[in-house]
């Protein structure tokens, strides 16, 4: 019976870590594709303002100048930190760290392997001496991004120049539709969870 008893409550104590585990889980998700849903909305509806008031070239200053503004002012909003990384990064303060290679590069291996990306991906760290998990969302090329980071020989020469001009080792052009372009990570401190 005492055995029994033992075996039992080890066995409930497993299925409340699983629980609460998976709870965390499901919690960082919520919260990470809720940063990038904010995130996507601020780019898509200033993007369309600046192309509205000062066409092409309204976007491409709106991306050089105010994609990483909008993107701090995005974190301060959701209070988390957000950032957007690739393998080939055309802003240099978008560099991926070791972490966010790691994650790039097994994404860009399924994606070669499968076609497919899958939704999201957490990573649970830690840095500076404190628990994170981090929420990885993949980002596809779509039409519309192929005016910036196409193929240099049909893109417009004045978007190709205006890049040359700010990003001399740009390396985020001549993709296809459909690539994989890089992810938008959103930092969530564990503590946060509770
Ligand atoms: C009008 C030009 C333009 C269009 C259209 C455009 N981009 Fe960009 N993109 C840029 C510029 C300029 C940067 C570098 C500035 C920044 O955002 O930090 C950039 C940066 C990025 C980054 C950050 C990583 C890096 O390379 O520095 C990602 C991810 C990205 N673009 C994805 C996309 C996707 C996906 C689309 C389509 C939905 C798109 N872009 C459409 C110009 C553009």
């Amino acid at each position: 019976m005492k055995r029994f008893i033992f075996i039992f409550s080890i066995l409930v104590l497993a299925n409340s870590c699983m629980e609460s585990r998976e709870e965390k889980l499901e919690l960082v998700k919520q919260k990470g594709m809720e940063a990038v849903k904010e995130l996507h909305e601020t780019m898509r509806s200033n993007l369309k303002k600046a192309i509205k008031e000062r066409g092409t070239e309204g976007a491409i200053d709106f991306c050089y100048s105010k994609a990483e503004e909008f993107t701090k002012q995005v974190s301060e909003k959701v209070g988390f930190r957000i950032k957007r990384t690739s393998l080939k990064y055309r802003n240099e303060n978008d560099k991926p760290d070791a972490l966010d290679r790691e994650v790039l590069t097994t994404l860009e291996e399924k994606f070669k392997k499968t076609g497919k990306l899958p939704d999201y991906l957490i990573r649970r760290v830690t840095i500076n001496g404190k628990e994170f998990y981090v929420f990885y969302k993949p980002i596809q090329v779509k039409k519309p991004c192929l005016k910036c980071h196409g193929d240099v020989s049909k893109m417009d020469p004045e978007i190709v120049k205006a890049i040359k001009e700010h990003y001399p080792a740009d390396k985020a052009v001549n993709y296809k539709e459909g690539d994989f372009r890089g992810v938008i990570r959103v930092d969530i401190p564990a503590d946060k969870l509770n």
